[in-house]
């Protein structure tokens, strides 16, 4: 059986501050400057930017946002709940995985600055997915949220920010 490590080790993977592993897979060189961004991007971004994205079931992706739209792909092993939280407060779940009869899906767009967290919910198991966004990332696109003020904000969703949160 191919474990997570293993795929970890054959893809260079390296740990990500949102829990999981990931590497930059592309990076397009064309940019787009700042200028022609929405105020929310500060400096210029490539194009667009993918990434492999390995997470495993006793670890989770804690709550964060980005400024893009960021498309999930599903590669290999057990599926994975993503869920998010608007800024409304709407929370709503979505499992990405191979299995589509079953209502997993193989691609799904977190829409941005939506905030979001991930768990592959078959004890000792992994995901491999893939996440691209465009424009391209850049950690200034990134917030990880912190427990106590997602907890202000969205105190109905106790339950599942206390346990997609590490900070
Ligand atoms: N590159 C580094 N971290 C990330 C991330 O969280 N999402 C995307 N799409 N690219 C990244």
């Amino acid at each position: 059986m191919v474990t997570a490590e293993a795929i970890v080790k054959a893809l260079s993977l390296l740990p990500h501050p949102e829990g999981g592993f990931y590497k930059e897979t592309y990076r397009s060189d064309g940019v787009i400057s700042e200028d022609c961004l929405p105020n929310s991007f500060e400096g210029n971004r490539n194009y667009c930017t993918g990434i492999y994205y390995l997470l495993k079931s006793d670890d989770f992706s804690a709550f964060h946002k980005v400024n893009q739209d960021e498309m999930w792909h599903f590669y290999a092993g057990d599926p994975i709940e993503i869920t998010m939280i608007t800024n409304e407060g709407v929370l709503n779940k979505v499992r990405i995985g191979s299995n589509i009869i079953k209502g997993q899906l193989p691609q799904f767009v977190v829409p941005k600055d939506v905030w979001f967290a991930a768990k592959v919910l078959q004890p000792n198991s992994f995901a491999l997915a893939g996440c691209t966004v465009a424009p391209g990332f850049d950690f200034k696109d990134f917030t990880l949220a912190k427990r106590d003020w997602l907890l202000k904000k969205f105190p109905h969703h106790s339950t599942i920010i206390k346990s997609h949160t590490r900070q």
